[in-house]
């Protein structure tokens, strides 16, 4: 299935160099999503020399296939937030997304980048009636945190109505996010910025300072891993869950569906905006979350397009595609230095464009040794065993589960003559098991399914062809290459001539 998202495939290309020298930089910076390539601006615009080291392409990653909504509040509730950790945090929270997003709108000004940024409302709904209590509880909690937030009886057409009253939010924002990453990273490279795609990070020595590719170093100063989830080994791995979630799009006359951010909360639950880009506009609905490499990828894509069907009567999807997010088990995203010495940034949950820009702001500050207000309610070295109690056992048992339920049942294999064209499945050759896809046109690849992160073992993902680990969420592509980290050595490929 080709699943290019909506805004990976309407926005013009991104064409950097691949990394072939041994360079040096003050920063250097692996990820090019929009953590990355904010922070790289930031820098050079404060007079730090920048290299910046990109996988595949810039916005390939959970940026560019996003919803490309931009808020002050957290998609799971602020709420959340003020239970949690208090009102002061919850306030400080909502005060540095809204800065964020108030730097994305100038940013977008000051350089002119047609990425169809608007303000517009944010709307949180019950679609059923068990959920209208939480609505009621995010109102009480958005006040607690400092938004303003009203209530309103109904939503516009095309919606059915809610159950109880609709939470809204003014002022919020809407983008096409990865022309906005492209249009940022072009005005980093013209300040001097040195941006490398087809460039993936394979090693990190955090003693010297300097980070491999395989035709390619480069020694910085400081070493910042905005890889979504920091690359190798981190602490913060065991005290997050790992989910994907599916994106489509479908072709609308323009103006047939409002502006806004609408969310669904209940036993459905989607979040639906519409996007114009130049004559074409688009209607664009995100839903299925599920834990990476636990449930079966097409079933949770079909139930999305039937959902966006059955709510809004939108024509067949011409876009379909998935992406990763990373939720910390005590609700905060952890940004700073980790116990390594380099910087990360992860746990953004689906808040993570404006958590992004957030960071790049702070790690930016924390680099020139400005004090950043936002700095300690984050830090990525916290440790808090309380407040993440139950997202961290939920978690822990996770990876327990894959270890045991993989390892001791040795999953159902099935003899290798029996695997059909486009299809994969964990197969037995000569007592070992091995994870084989055979392509359409008949090409047989197998692989070591034991996930060389921390050996757990790997799961078939049928909508994006890829191998995906349960434990962190790394993603190897048939042939065993990473597709998506904190693994970075690829599945051991095994030949089975003859086959
Ligand atoms: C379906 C979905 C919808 C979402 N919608 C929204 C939304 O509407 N609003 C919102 O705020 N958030 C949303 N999010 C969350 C948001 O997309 C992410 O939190 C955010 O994009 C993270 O940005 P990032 O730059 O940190 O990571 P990414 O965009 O994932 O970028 C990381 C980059 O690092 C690169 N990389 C990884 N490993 C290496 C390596 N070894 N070497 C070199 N490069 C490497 C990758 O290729 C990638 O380009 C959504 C998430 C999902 C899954
Ligand atoms: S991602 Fe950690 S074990 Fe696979």
């Amino acid at each position: 299935m080709n699943t290019t998202s909506v805004w990976r495939a309407t926005a013009p290309k991104t064409a950097f160099p691949i990394l072939q020298e041994e360079a040096t930089a003050d920063v250097v910076i692996v990820g090019g999503g929009i953590t990355g390539i904010t922070l790289a601006l930031n820098l050079v615009e404060q007079g730090t020399s920048v290299i910046l080291l990109e996988a595949r392409d810039v916005g390939c990653g959970s940026t560019g296939n996003s919803t490309g909504n931009l808020y002050e509040t957290i998609s799971s509730g602020i709420r959340t937030i003020v239970d949690r950790w208090g009102e002061d945090v919850a306030h400080a929270v909502s005060t540095a997304r809204r800065k964020a997003v108030e730097q994305i709108e100038q940013r977008v000004r000051q350089f002119n980048i047609p990425c169809e940024f608007r303000r517009c409302a944010l709307y949180r709904y019950a679609t059923s009636a068990s959920a209208q209590t939480s609505i009621e509880n995010e109102y009480q909690g958005s006040l607690k945190a400092g938004l303003r937030a009203h209530f309103e009886k109904t939503l516009p057409t095309p919606f059915e109505q809610p159950h109880g009253p609709v939470l809204v939010l003014n002022n919020q924002a809407q983008f096409q996010p990865q022309a906005y990453v492209e249009g940022l990273a072009r005005e980093a490279a013209n300040r001097g910025c040195r941006i490398f795609e087809n460039s993936i990070v394979l090693g990190v020595d955090t003693d010297q300072h300097v980070v491999s590719t395989a035709n390619g170093k480069v020694k910085a100063r400081e070493i910042v891993l905005a890889t979504h989830s920091p690359i190798g080994m981190h602490l913060v791995q065991a005290e997050m869950t790992v989910k994907r979630e599916y994106g489509l799009a479908t072709r609308i006359p323009r103006g047939s569906f409002p502006e806004g951010i609408f969310w669904g909360s209940g036993v459905e639950r989607l979040s639906v905006r519409s996007l114009d880009v130049d004559n074409e506009s688009f209607f664009v609905c995100v839903g299925e979350e599920h834990k990476t490499g636990q449930q079966d990828t097409s079933i949770s894509m079909d139930r999305l397009e039937s959902a966006a069907h059955a709510n809004f009567k939108v024509p067949e999807a011409e876009f379909r595609w998935s992406a990763q997010n990373y939720s910390a088990a005590d609700g905060l995203p952890y940004i700073g230095r980790d116990a390594t010495g380099c910087f990360i940034a992860t746990g953004f949950a689906t808040d993570g464009l404006t958590y992004g820009t957030v960071a790049a702001s702070l790690i930016a500050d924390q680099i020139a040794g400005r004090d950043n207000v936002f700095a300690p309610i984050v830090k990525a070295s916290r440790f808090s065993p309380l407040k993440g109690a139950k997202g961290l056992a939920e978690e822990n048992v996770t990876v327990l589960k894959s270890l045991v339920k993989d390892y001791v049942t040795d999953r159902e294999s099935i003899p290798l003559s029996q695997l059909m064209p486009g299809k994969a499945a964990m197969v037995k050759f000569e007592d070992v098991s091995l994870a084989a896809y055979r392509d359409p046109d008949g090409a047989l690849f197998a692989v070591s399914p034991v996930c060389t992160h921390m050996k757990c073992k790997v799961h078939w993902n049928a909508v994006e062809s890829s191998w995906d680990c349960p434990c962190h969420g790394s993603r190897f592509a048939p042939d065993g290459t990473v597709i998506e980290g904190p693994a970075t050595e690829p599945l051991y490929r095994h030949f089975l001539p003859g086959h």
